[in-house]
């Protein structure tokens, strides 16, 4: 049978990709800088203008725009640089070209929280909440879990233990990029940048998974009353 088409644009080194790869969908990923090590087949160009040509070929759409802008981790180090904030532009156009589509951000970004996902409801060794937001079909939540500890690493001079790494920049007690691989999910990149700017599979293996149901149920029921 022939595989789900779905678009996944500012794929980066493909944290999304991989689990909507799990999740069994057939994935081409979109990024401005070259990916190398990116798990699904990978298309070098502009995100915006490839949705706008190409968009529509694809049975799903996944968005995860540059988040300097909105990242409360680095608005206190960004003073004094502009960031384009491409949300807008890139929900715009999702909507234009319609069909099932999902956004992702990070927490503080002004999307449309109809999901969040943290990565104690995967066992993860990153709490990592991220924001989701979808147009085209319905995203069921998982439920949030207490987090067991706190995020290890020094804080104004002080050590904190804690079960979950710090995944981003650098600085003592951030851990290594073995830590970070095991702790995201990510083993097919060792490049710190980007599994900083990642999110972990479990995330979209999760959402994947309702995704393509809800598009096969849909299809299903198309062809039934044809
Ligand atoms: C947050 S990262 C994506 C991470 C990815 N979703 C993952 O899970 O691994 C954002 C990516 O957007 C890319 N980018 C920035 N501007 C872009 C543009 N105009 N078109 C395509 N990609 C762009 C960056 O190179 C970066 O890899």
């Amino acid at each position: 049978m022939t595989k789900l088409k779905l678009l996944d644009l500012y794929c980066g080194a493909g944290g999304a990709a991989q689990g909507y790869i799990d999740a069994g969908f057939d994935v081409t990923g979109i990024d401005i800088n070259p990916q190398p090590d990116y798990p699904g087949k990978f298309i070098q160009g502009d995100a915006l203008a490839y949705l706008a040509a190409h968009g529509h070929e694809y049975d799903a759409r996944h968005a995860s725009p540059p988040c300097q802008a909105s990242s409360t981790l680095t608005k206190g180090t960004n003073k004094g640089k502009e960031y384009l904030n491409l949300i807008p532009a890139t929900r715009a156009l999702l909507r234009v070209t319609g069909g099932p589509w999902v956004m992702e951000n990070v927490q503080g970004s002004d999307l449309r929280r109809d999901l969040t996902l943290c990565g104690e409801m995967f066992g993860l060794g990153v709490i990592r909440h991220r924001y989701f937001e979808v147009e085209g079909w319905q995203a069921f939540p998982a439920p949030h879990k207490p987090h067991r500890g706190r995020v290890a690493g020094w804080r104004h001079g002080e050590w904190f233990d804690g079960p979950y790494f710090a995944v981003y920049g650098e600085g003592g007690g951030k851990g290594t990029v073995a830590q970070w691989q095991e702790a995201m999910g990510i083993h097919w990149t060792s490049n710190r940048k980007s599994i900083a700017e990642a999110i972990p599979p479990a995330y979209t293996r999760f959402i994947g998974g309702q995704l393509m149901q809800q598009i096969e149920s849909a299809r299903e029921i198309e062809a039934l009353a044809s």
